[in-house]
């Protein structure tokens, strides 16, 4: 089935993520799709990022001279990552304050491609009831399947929604635990794509692990999905730090490319969301009041 692309005004002055800097070969040309439009994207010998409409001679792995590029998007490099913006962006990206402290280990865990819209993986993030069934042993356990009351609020401008007080029994919560643990988490929903999680520090009680999840709409019901990390975790490597992230995702992945249908529905009568979950609940109502359409089936006017 052709997936219809037509990109809403809230969408497309979004910044989105393209890939991790990293990632990139300065002065070589990568390929990826944005929103349903081919962009390609580099970065210089001193690592500044340029991203731009896709030419028709562009081939992935070839050379090029920045330059020379006349079709340039709205870029910016933020927390490891090149972020672009077919149209004019009315916001800055949002502040992860915690990505300066000095003590931390910032590391772009994954990128993993999913057939699935950008929402569904948000709304999936944000629940935590599947943990113990999905992530079985590490998430969480059986018979701890429980999610307690916690609180969802929209921020008085209404640019973010903050769960707090979510506390979940976990078997092994990370790459540094040793053994279960109730987990406090704290959840972010920054951006309609985005978001950023915190959860107590194995390592610090006062502070908090934040893995952030950047969804990278490629069309309405394909995403690229990044996972950066900032760590209070001194001890493990980044290898094994990496290895956790992906095992997570993986176990993710195959039930979100199962979701149907892939774009998420707005309309409470259409779908409610499994276990009446209070953050999915307002996730979606911030949404439709939003206006954002992509990757979303919208409330029917
Ligand atoms: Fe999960």
């Amino acid at each position: 089935m052709q997936v219809e692309q037509k990109i809403d005004p809230v969408a497309n002055n979004l910044w989105h993520v393209i890939s991790a800097l990293e990632e990139v070969k300065a002065n070589i040309i990568h390929k990826t799709q944005l929103l349903g439009k081919p962009v390609s994207f580099s970065k210089t010998d001193t690592g500044i990022p340029c991203v731009w409409h896709t030419n028709p001679t562009d081939v992935a792995g070839d050379a090029v001279d920045l330059t020379s590029i006349n079709t340039h998007l709205a870029v910016q490099y933020r927390y490891g990552y090149i972020w672009a913006s077919l149209g004019n962006p009315t916001e800055d990206i949002f502040q992860i304050p915690e990505y300066a402290e000095n003590d931390r280990r910032n590391i772009h865990a994954a990128t993993v491609g999913v057939h699935v819209s950008a929402p569904r993986a948000i709304e999936n993030f944000l629940d935590m009831g599947h943990f113990p069934y999905v992530h079985t042993n590490i998430l969480g356990i059986e018979p701890h399947t429980e999610v307690k009351e916690y609180d969802v609020n929209i921020s008085v401008d209404e640019t973010e929604i903050l769960a707090t007080r979510c506390l979940f029994y976990q078997p092994m919560a990370s790459a540094a635990s040793d053994g279960g643990s109730d987990v406090e988490y704290v959840y972010r929903v920054p951006h309609p794509y985005c978001s950023v999680l915190y959860k107590s520090s194995a390592l610090d009680e006062s502070r908090m692990d934040v893995i952030a999840l950047f969804v990278q709409p490629l069309d309405q019901e394909r995403v690229r999905a990044h996972m950066m990390l900032s760590l209070l975790d001194i001890d493990n490597t980044d290898i094994s730090i990496r290895a956790f992230q992906q095992t997570i995702f993986g176990q993710d992945k195959p039930i979100l490319e199962n979701q149907f249908p892939k774009r998420l529905p707005l309309d409470p009568r259409m779908e409610t969301p499994i276990r009446a979950d209070k953050s999915a609940i307002t996730y979606r109502r911030w949404l439709s009041k939003k206006g954002l359409t992509y990757g979303v089936i919208p409330v029917a006017a």
